[in-house]
C-alpha cells in the first residue's frame, strides 16, 4: 500500500493530527518522559500511515493486546513474552549492554527464573534429580581488567531432557536450578544436565500469533545463568550448544555466537572430572568463562 500517493489535502491531515499529539505533550515537564512519548507516537502514526491499517485490524489488534492482559498473571507474563517474540526484549537488552571488551554478552531472562533455588557446592549438582544427560559445566569469573572474582554469585536454570522446567511439574518437585558461588580464584563447576530444546508457552494468544505467523515456538537449546558479585554489572544470560539446528530460528532472538559453547558428549565409562558415578551412560562437558563489567561502567 505505501506506493499509493495521496492527495496533499489527506497527507496534510494525517500530519497535521501526529503534529497535534506530539504537541499535546508540550507542557510534560519531564524531559525523558516527553521524549519517549513523541518518538513513540511518531513511530505509531508512521506504522499505521504505512501499512494503511483498517479498522478491522485496529479491532484485532485491540483483542488481541485484551487476551494478552487477560491471561496474564502472577505466574504468566503474556507481554514479556510478546515483547520476547517481536526481539524488542533483546533489542533492549543489545541498547543496554554496549559489547564491552570481552565482557560476556547478555541474553533474555526468560520466565522460569525463581527466587531461592538451592545452595548447591561446587562440583554439586543442579539438576537436583531432573532427567537427561548429565554434564559437567565449569569456567572462571573474572573482571574485564582479567581478574579473579571469588564469591559471585552464580544462579543457574535450565529445562530437562523433556523441555519442561521445574516450575511446569504437576507437582513442586525442584530440579534443573541451583545457586554456587565461585572459589577463591574466581573459579566454578558444578553437574547440570545437557540442555535439550524446548518450545516458549505457546498456547495463549503469543503463541497463536506465531502459528498465524508461519513461526515456531522452539528455543534453541540452552542453560541460564544470571551472575552477580559487589560492584560488578548484573549478567543475565545462557549458553547455547554449539550444533544445535535451531540456532538460527531462536524464536526469541536470544543466540548470540560468543554464547554457542560446545558441550562435547563423552563416551560411557569415561572418568568423571570429580569421579562421580555416573552409570553406564555418556556425559557431557562444556566451558564457560564468565568476564563482568564494573557497574560504574556504563
Ligand atoms: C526461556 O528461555 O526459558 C524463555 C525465554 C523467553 C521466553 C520464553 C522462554
Ligand atoms: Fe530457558
Amino acid at each position: 500500500m505505501t506506493d499509493v500517493t495521496f492527495s496533499e489535502a489527506q497527507t496534510a491531515v494525517e500530519e497535521r493530527l501526529v503534529d497535534t499529539v506530539i504537541g499535546s505533550f508540550g507542557d510534560c515537564t519531564d524531559p525523558r518522559l516527553k521524549q519517549v512519548m513523541t518518538s513513540l507516537v511518531r513511530h505509531l502514526h508512521g506504522f499505521i500511515r504505512d501499512v494503511r491499517l483498517t479498522e478491522d485490524e485496529w479491532n484485532t489488534a485491540v483483542a488481541f493486546l485484551t487476551e494478552v492482559g487477560r491471561i496474564t498473571d502472577d505466574r504468566r507474563q503474556e507481554f514479556i513474552l510478546l515483547s520476547d517474540v517481536l526481539g524488542a526484549s533483546m533489542q533492549t537488552i543489545n541498547v543496554n549492554n554496549p559489547a564491552h571488551e570481552g565482557a560476556t554478552e547478555a541474553t533474555v531472562f526468560g520466565p522460569f527464573f525463581v527466587d531461592d533455588a538451592p545452595r548447591i557446592e561446587n562440583g554439586g549438582d543442579a539438576s537436583g534429580g531432573a532427567a537427561g544427560q548429565p554434564c559437567w559445566v565449569e569456567g572462571t569469573v573474572r573482571d574485564t581488567d582479567g581478574n579473579a572474582i571469588p564469591g559471585a554469585r552464580l544462579e543457574v536454570w535450565e529445562a530437562d531432557e523433556d523441555g519442561f522446567y521445574d516450575v511446569q511439574y504437576d507437582d513442586a518437585r525442584v530440579g534443573g536450578r541451583a545457586h554456587l558461588y565461585s572459589d577463591d580464584d574466581g573459579r566454578y563447576r558444578f553437574w547440570a544436565l545437557t540442555p535439550t530444546p524446548y518450545p516458549i508457552p505457546h498456547d495463549g494468544p503469543v503463541g497463536r500469533m506465531l502459528a498465524a505467523t508461519g513461526r515456531s515456538p522452539m528455543r534453541a537449546s540452552h542453560l541460564h545463568f544470571m551472575v552477580t558479585a559487589p560492584g560488578m554489572r548484573t549478567l543475565v544470560t545462557h549458553i547455547f550448544v554449539r550444533g544445535d539446528e535451531l540456532l538460527n530460528s531462536d524464536t526469541v532472538f536470544g543466540v548470540k555466537d560468543s554464547l554457542i559453547k560446545d558441550f562435547v558428549e563423552q563416551p560411557a565409562g569415561t572418568p568423571t572430572p570429580d569421579g562421580r558415578d555416573v552409570g553406564d551412560t555418556t556425559w557431557a562437558r562444556a566451558d564457560f568463562d564468565i568476564v563482568l563489567v564494573p557497574a560504574d561502567r556504563s
